[in-house]
């Protein structure tokens, strides 16, 4: 049994690796302020005896020393996740995504923690025109969002570096699933799309709806953080988690009508500053270095994520 810290785990993706963790048996400890993190995601979780909630915020470092107490392994999600909330408040966005990430690797390097793995983001990789991203091509951050979780990676490396403690850097790819925010003015595409077909309403599409992603089920990025702590030689790297497919915003309403048997009707909008055209990862790396396997693929996890919806109504 070990002992893990997720930051943010009150959150979509935190959430869902405590409960796989806890159903391994391992401790988990969440350290959430609630910003976006909602307690009834930590329903499951707190039904095991090896779970402990902790209410704080990572820009308090003495806060997070304390949640880094007897801990072997720390899986950073905590950060405020969404390129347009960061276009529209960049300040916060970089005091939470740069400072509150020094301070988990600050005391994280002080606790003596095994390795500490990194929520990184795909939107590091920005509008260059190659596809899909590999992990060698160089950063291109279009939005306050990318160059803040950027920043966090390149922090990570140094520690590694520089004072030894091992960190790793998981780059998301649009990730979705059961518990992701549908209501939010920030909302992802997925879950927004989902709620308004179940409601009968038209998917607003910023864009003409050919803007491509490479869709990832969460289940996918539980197994990329768990093999990221128990892989060997891999401190200081970084790693694409994604599907290696990508599919259009048209695709994806083309799918969900298919599921739903429903007509979208979707409404054309202008596009959104910041956001990049085309996303599509290689995922060739995390294969060979961390034994990462795409587990559930984009259509399953959307019918997977469908039927999670309609119950949750
Ligand atoms: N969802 C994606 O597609 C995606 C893609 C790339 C990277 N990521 C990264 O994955 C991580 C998790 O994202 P998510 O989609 O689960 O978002 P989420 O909003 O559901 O989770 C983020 C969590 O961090 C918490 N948080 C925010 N500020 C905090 C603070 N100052 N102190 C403590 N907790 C704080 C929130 O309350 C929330 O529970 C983030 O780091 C995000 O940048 C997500």
């Amino acid at each position: 049994m070990d002992r893990f810290l997720i930051t943010g785990g009150a959150g979509f993706i935190g959430s869902n690796i405590a409960d796989r963790l806890l159903e391994k048996g391992h401790f988990v400890r969440v350290m959430d302020n609630f910003f976006s993190g909602k307690r009834e995601n930590l329903d499951k979780a707190s039904a095991f005896g090896s779970f402990e909630l902790v209410e704080g915020d990572i820009r308090d470092v003495d806060a997070v020393r304390a949640a880094c107490r007897g801990i072997d392994f720390v899986l950073h999600e905590a950060a405020i996740p969404s390129v347009p909330r960061s276009m529209d408040d960049p300040l916060t966005s970089n005091d939470v995504n740069i400072n509150g990430t020094l301070n988990v690797l600050v005391a994280s390097r002080d606790s003596g923690i095994k390795r500490v793995v990194y929520a990184a983001s795909s939107s590091a990789y920005g509008d260059t025109p190659l596809l899909p991203k590999r992990e060698d091509m160089p950063p291109s951050p279009l939005s306050p969002y990318a160059v803040s979780k950027l920043a966090g990676e390149y922090y990570c490396r140094v520690f590694s570096g520089a004072y030894g403690l091992e960190t790793v850097c998981l780059r998301y790819f649009n990730i979705f699933g059961p518990r992701q925010d549908p209501l939010s003015t920030y909302a992802a595409v997925i879950p927004r799309f989902i709620s308004a077909m179940l409601r009968g309403e038209s998917p607003m599409v910023n864009g003409d709806g050919e803007q491509s992603r490479d869709f990832t089920y969460v289940e996918n990025v539980v197994q990329a953080n768990i093999n990221a702590c128990y892989s060997g030689g891999v401190s200081g790297m970084l790693f694409n988690v994604a599907c290696g497919e990508r599919f259009t915003l048209n695709d994806l309403i083309r799918q969900l009508e298919e599921i739903t048997k429903k007509k979208a009707n979707q409404r054309y909008l202008p596009p959104k500053k910041g956001d990049v055209r085309h996303s599509h990862a290689d995922i060739a790396r995390a294969r060979e270095y961390i034994d990462y396997r795409v587990a559930v693929d984009f259509r399953e996890g959307l019918r997977k994520t469908v039927a999670y919806f309609a119950e949750a109504r």
